[in-house]
């Protein structure tokens, strides 16, 4: 990867900076953000020391094989709103990968991961935003993708995957980086415009690895099982209980279960 993108955007990836090793691209992104880096504005590495992944795990980031990035985003909106540029991120994230590895039955898993079909993750994105007044001050959306890399350490061995390993070849990292930039933008923008998720959903249903399966949610303050239903315009997930109460989930660690056998 070098210092030129082939973008088509606007703003998105318009300044960049590329690293060799930084400890973490969403941690510079908001140091940037915070000191008035304009929107779109992105930070790459090769390698990340400190990578850092959603519930405070970190996020295998090995130098020369993956894509590790994060773009400042200034949106007008709520701070509660902030949660629901994840799910932005994942359809741009979810169109870019699956025209490369169009066999591998890609599926965006609520709300920040895209998973194989056979439920191996290959990426991963985390929102971080900073507010002030009940208001979204700057936003940095990082994006983790599991490029090239062929091998794993034992504790992701059995849950990762590469789009290496699904489609048998190496991939571009600029090129694809500049596809997720060319389709995070529009993405964003009618995100921005509409106010919620509402014109992203069919999208996001569409592709869902949740929708209509059952589903054990680990909250701050306890455990669910249901039936996943769908995503609100909020980016709530959307889940049936048992009892019938139809309940829109937050926040949660989700973990599909088997299906009981047939009658
Ligand atoms: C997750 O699935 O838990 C989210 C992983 C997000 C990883 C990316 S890599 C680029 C950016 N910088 C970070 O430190 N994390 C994100």
């Amino acid at each position: 990867m070098n210092g030129t993108l082939d973008l088509h955007t606007a703003a998105f990836g318009r300044r960049v900076e590329f690293h060799g090793e930084v400890d973490s691209t969403n941690r510079i992104a908001a140091e940037l953000a915070r000191a008035g880096a304009p929107e779109g504005t992105t930070v790459v590495a090769d390698s990340q020391s400190a990578g850092r992944g959603r519930r405070g795990r970190s996020w295998f980031s090995p130098p020369g094989a993956n894509l590790y990035f994060s773009v400042v985003l200034r949106p007008a909106a709520p701070a509660a709103a902030a949660g629901q540029i994840a799910l932005v991120a994942a359809a741009a994230l979810h169109r870019a990968l699956a025209a490369r590895a169009p066999g591998a039955g890609l599926r965006i898993k609520w709300p920040n991961d895209i998973l194989t079909a056979r439920g191996a993750k290959l990426a991963g994105i985390l929102c971080e935003a900073g507010s002030e007044a009940g208001a979204v001050r700057y936003a940095v959306v990082g994006i983790g993708v599991n490029v090239n890399v062929r091998s794993f350490p034992p504790e992701l061995a059995g849950s990762a995957g590469s789009l290496a390993l699904e489609g048998g070849r190496e991939h571009d990292r600029g090129r694809l980086l500049a596809a997720v930039l060319d389709l995070l933008e529009p993405e964003y923008r009618r995100w921005c415009a509409a106010g919620s998720l509402a014109p992203l959903l069919p999208y996001l249903e569409e592709h869902s690895a949740l929708r209509g399966r059952r589903v054990t949610i680990r909250e701050p303050d306890g455990v669910r099982t249901g039936r996943a239903e769908g995503i609100a315009p909020g980016g709530e997930l959307l889940v049936r209980e048992p009892g019938g109460a139809l309940v829109a989930i937050v926040s949660g660690e989700v973990t599909l279960e088997p299906e009981p056998p047939a009658a």
